[in-house]
């Protein structure tokens, strides 16, 4: 068994019920203080321990956050063992935890009370008693604390998943204006320019053969600005709608690529510019997703327009992936995330390994309407 540190827990048990009540206010009071100083959850749940041993309720304390790489331990600074990872009652215990955060409720188990935080944190106090209803307003308030740090943290990931997808676009953007520039230049700008002599040169010595010979490079010109064109937006999105442009893309994927590609399209009414565009461009998305990572044989492509809301879901049955891995500096997935909640929508991606992906785009379809 681990060996316990000297000098901690020296408080003595009150002895009143009055002093015991004051005692709880005061560390609850200590409590509120020190969590609510940080945004950090991490340093919330280390402050927290701190103070319950600190104030000579439990003789240690250690905190759980589920990672990537499974459960974490923090707060071993409160930890009055010496050696932690010598402990002799370690791995009993993290066992313990990954049992309370499952069954979502505390469990007491040789001296300790495991307390789940949320579905993902948890919190293990030993050596101490204290009352139920102490006890449970110690944790609301490390939960409320925690809860907080926890929307901050998100919330300053998405500032900055925001900031590097408006910066992807800025380069998208000006990759794309050299790329136009360039097509303009090299072969508009040339073909021009040879139409331009050829018509010189036939205004001096007018020739049926060399007035066919601009005709047809006239007609290579025109079909060459018909493509820069259809590279920057699908007329047919515009022309003929969403449906349409979903029908050829998908016909284009799935031939280029050997996919069974299957489209189940139902709108009952042209949409909105806005969405037909966000929806086609999340289509593009997750298709170029399935080809580059999935490893699918099919995918089915489904749009239908509900009451209040339209919905595109993309399934494939490709390897899959664990959507919690993901590198923040992947753009595609957030940027979908992006354009469908700027207009009110909901995106949702469900995925595990082996399992394979599906996403789901909804946008509402009253103006400000919620999806
Ligand atoms: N349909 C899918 N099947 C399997 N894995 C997928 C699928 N979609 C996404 N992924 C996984 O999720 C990761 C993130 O996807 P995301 O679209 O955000 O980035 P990316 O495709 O890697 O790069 P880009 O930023 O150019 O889109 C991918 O790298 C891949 O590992
Ligand atoms: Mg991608």
């Amino acid at each position: 068994m681990c060996r316990v540190a000297e000098g901690e827990h020296a408080r003595p048990w009150p002895r009143t019920e009055a002093e015991q009540r004051t005692r709880e206010l005061e560390t609850l009071q200590r409590l509120a203080q020190a969590t609510l100083r940080s945004l950090e959850p991490r340093e919330v749940l280390q402050s927290a321990l701190a103070t319950l041993v600190h104030t000579g309720w439990f003789r240690c304390g250690e905190a759980f956050i589920t990672g990537t790489a499974g459960l974490d331990t923090v707060a071993v600074g409160t930890c009055p063992y010496t050696d932690l990872k010598a402990c002799a009652l370690r791995p009993a215990l993290l066992e313990w935890v990954r049992e309370a955060l499952e069954a979502k409720e505390v469990r007491q188990v040789q001296g300790w009370q495991i307390v789940p935080i949320d579905a993902e944190a948890a919190i293990a106090v030993s050596g101490g008693q204290v009352s139920r209803p102490f006890l449970n307003t110690v944790v609301e308030c490390i939960r409320a604390a925690f809860e907080r740090a926890r929307l901050y943290t998100a919330l300053k990931e998405k500032e900055a998943q925001r900031a590097r997808l408006f910066k992807a676009l800025l380069n998208a953007q000006e990759e794309e204006r050299t790329r136009i520039s360039r097509d303009l230049h090299d072969q508009v700008g040339q073909a021009l320019t040879g139409i331009i002599l050829g018509l010189e040169a036939a205004l001096a010595d007018p020739n049926p053969a060399r007035l066919e010979g601009l005709k047809e490079l006239a007609g290579m010109t025109l079909a060459d600005v018909r493509r820069i064109a259809l590279d920057l937006r699908p007329s047919v999105l515009d022309e003929l709608g969403l449906e349409a442009a979903l029908k050829r893309y998908t016909r284009e994927v799935g031939e280029r690529y050997g996919l069974e590609v299957e489209l189940v399209a139902r709108l009952p009414l042209r949409l909105p510019p806005e969405m037909e565009t966000v929806l086609y461009r999340v289509a593009q998305e997750a298709l170029t997703n399935v080809v580059r990572h999935a490893r699918a044989q099919r995918v089915s492509v489904v749009l239908t327009a509900h009451r209040d809301a339209v919905q595109l879901v993309v399934e494939d049955d490709g390897v899959g992936f664990d959507p919690r891995r993901v590198a923040s500096t992947r753009l595609g997935l957030a940027g979908m995330r992006e354009r469908v909640e700027l207009l009110g929508g909901q995106f949702r991606l469900e995925s595990a390994p082996g399992a394979g992906t599906t996403v789901y785009a909804r946008l509402p379809l009253k103006p400000g309407g919620r999806a």
